[in-house]
């Protein structure tokens, strides 16, 4: 196994002060994930048997709770760095607890674009290359700006980095090639190069970057093109939505390929995971535990938090669910509201206006338009009627309504729980169920109707008469 040694580095003790939040700033999360993963599932991709991520003692328990959960306690590592002297000095604090692997790759907490195929190249490179010591990524950009100049001599071979405030000439400062922050070094060179590093420049820091002079002098030092994507770093949060943005188009490119059909610009996370054959329109947010199955649509505007979508099931324009499972063939919304612990069996249809919480709809129950569910059970291809609301609440405690199989809510009825209606049974429109109904029973609340004959004709005629004496008396007092 080629990648057996190696070790990969992640720096992440700086400070983020530009992020202006009490977060540490590898923690912000990106299309659903701490933009720390990013790197350090890019090195485990790339084939480094473990992790070592250089912490603060400020930021090291939520970073260390957070990617033990994710990655496992063997692959991640954590190494403190106190205080923070540069990046020559975290990457010697992370050597340190590595455990001396014969190679070792350094990138940035900050960086979540890298992929596991730019940390590949980097080792490939220094791997191929006779005599190499260490081998970093770069990039050309036409407004070089902050980042660390890439210094070569005239045969084109690297002398040195210069980090942009040590800059020495307006000939320096033109060099478009500068540092990306990615790197691959043999361990034994980086660890004797680390320990010679020396503070004396322009931010008093111990630069991680004097290591390329030290390999250059060896004749030893790889600068390797690499993509302008691939080194965006994350200072503030301008640059934290410029991040998130381009995740969300490689993410959306991903389930394309994978054959999942992604109109205009979803937000899908990180987390979500979507089977072939799905749709997934413009302006949808797909976040956390999500899980779309085959066939199923999730239409304009929908946003979709924890929940399983079922195959072939339909999510029409504008629906939120959260928590909830929808199964096959069931259609929600438009503008439907799914609320935690909902669960739509197959075929079940809850429609515009309806908001469902802690409720199962059996298989082909349906509820189309304008009613409030919670703490329910409606039976198989039971009805439930416009404005049904289901009255769960008595201002202490929550309270179940069951309705049966093939049970019909007329429109417009309250079941005040608990409560429950029996298969079969019928509730005529506008009746308020305050005790159970038996199976196959007729329930009415409402008050007769009574007509009166004329008097419709007499009422209007009384009110018009009203209205003109009023205005009448409105001209004759604005006269006087
Ligand atoms: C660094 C490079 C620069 C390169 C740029 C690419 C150096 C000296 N310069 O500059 O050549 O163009 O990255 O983005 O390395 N960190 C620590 N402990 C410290 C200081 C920093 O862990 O004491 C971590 C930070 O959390 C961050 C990373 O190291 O994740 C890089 O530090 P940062 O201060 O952002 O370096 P740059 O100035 O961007
Ligand atoms: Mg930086």
């Amino acid at each position: 196994m080629p990648n057996q040694d190696l070790v990969a580095i992640v720096l992440a003790a700086g400070r983020g002060t530009r992020m202006k939040s009490a977060l540490s700033k590898v923690l912000h999360p990106a299309a659903g994930r701490p933009l720390v993963h990013f790197p350090v599932r890019a090195a485990l991709a790339a084939g480094a048997s473990r992790v070592v991520v250089v912490v603060s003692p400020e930021n090291h328990d939520s970073i260390a709770a957070y990617l033990s959960g994710a990655f496992g306690r063997e692959r991640v590592r954590f190494a403190v760095q106190d205080p923070p002297r540069g990046t020559g000095d975290a990457a010697r604090v992370g050597l340190t607890s590595a455990r001396s692997p014969s190679r070792v790759a350094i990138l940035c907490g900050d960086t979540p674009l890298v992929r596991a195929e730019d940390i590949q190249a980097l080792v490939s490179a220094l791997d191929h290359t006779p005599g190499a010591e260490l081998s970093f990524m770069t990039c050309t950009l036409s407004e070089p700006g902050s980042y660390g100049r890439v210094l070569r001599d005239q045969a084109g071979e690297v002398r040195a980095i210069r980090e942009a405030k040590d800059l020495e000439s307006a000939e320096e400062a033109r060099i478009q090639e500068v540092n990306a922050g990615v790197y691959a070094a043999h361990a034994p060179f980086l660890s004797q190069a680390l320990e010679g590093l020396r503070a004396d420049n322009a931010q008093g820091e111990l630069y991680l970057t004097d290591v390329i002079a030290a390999a250059a002098a060896r004749g030893g030092a790889l600068g390797v093109a690499g993509s302008e994507e691939a080194m965006l770093g994350v200072n503030d949060r301008a640059d934290l939505a410029e991040a998130e943005r381009r995740l969300y188009q490689r993410i959306a490119v991903q389930h394309g390929r994978a054959g999942v059909t992604v109109r205009g610009a979803p937000r899908i996370d990180d987390t979500v995971t979507i089977a072939s054959g799905a749709i997934i329109d413009d302006g949808v947010s797909l976040r956390g535990r999500t899980e779309v199955a085959e066939g199923a649509m999730v239409d304009v505007g929908c946003v979709v938090t924890d929940s399983k979508i079922g195959e072939n099931a339909m999510l029409k324009p504008y629906s939120v669910v959260i928590g909830s499972v929808v199964g096959e063939w069931a259609e929600v919304g438009p503008f439907a509201h799914l609320r935690p612990e909902t669960q739509l069996d197959e075929k079940a249809r809850v429609g515009n206006f309806v908001e469902v919480k802690k409720t199962r709809l059996r298989r082909g129950a349906k509820a189309s338009h304008l009613s409030y569910l919670g703490d329910g059970d409606i039976g198989e291809n039971a009805n439930i009627g416009a404005g049904t609301i289901f009255c769960n609440y008595d201002g202490f405690k929550k309270h179940r309504t069951v309705i049966g199989a093939n049970a019909f809510i007329g429109s417009d009825s309250q079941l005040v729980a608990p409560v429950t209606v029996a298969p079969g049974a019928y509730v005529a429109t506008g009746t308020t169920v305050t005790s159970d109904v038996p199976e196959d029973a007729l329930a009415i609340s409402r008050v007769k109707q009574e007509n009166k004959p004329g008097y419709s004709k007499r009422l209007k005629a009384r009110l018009q008469a009203v209205a003109r004496e009023e205005t009448e008396k409105l001209k004759v007092d604005g006269t006087k």
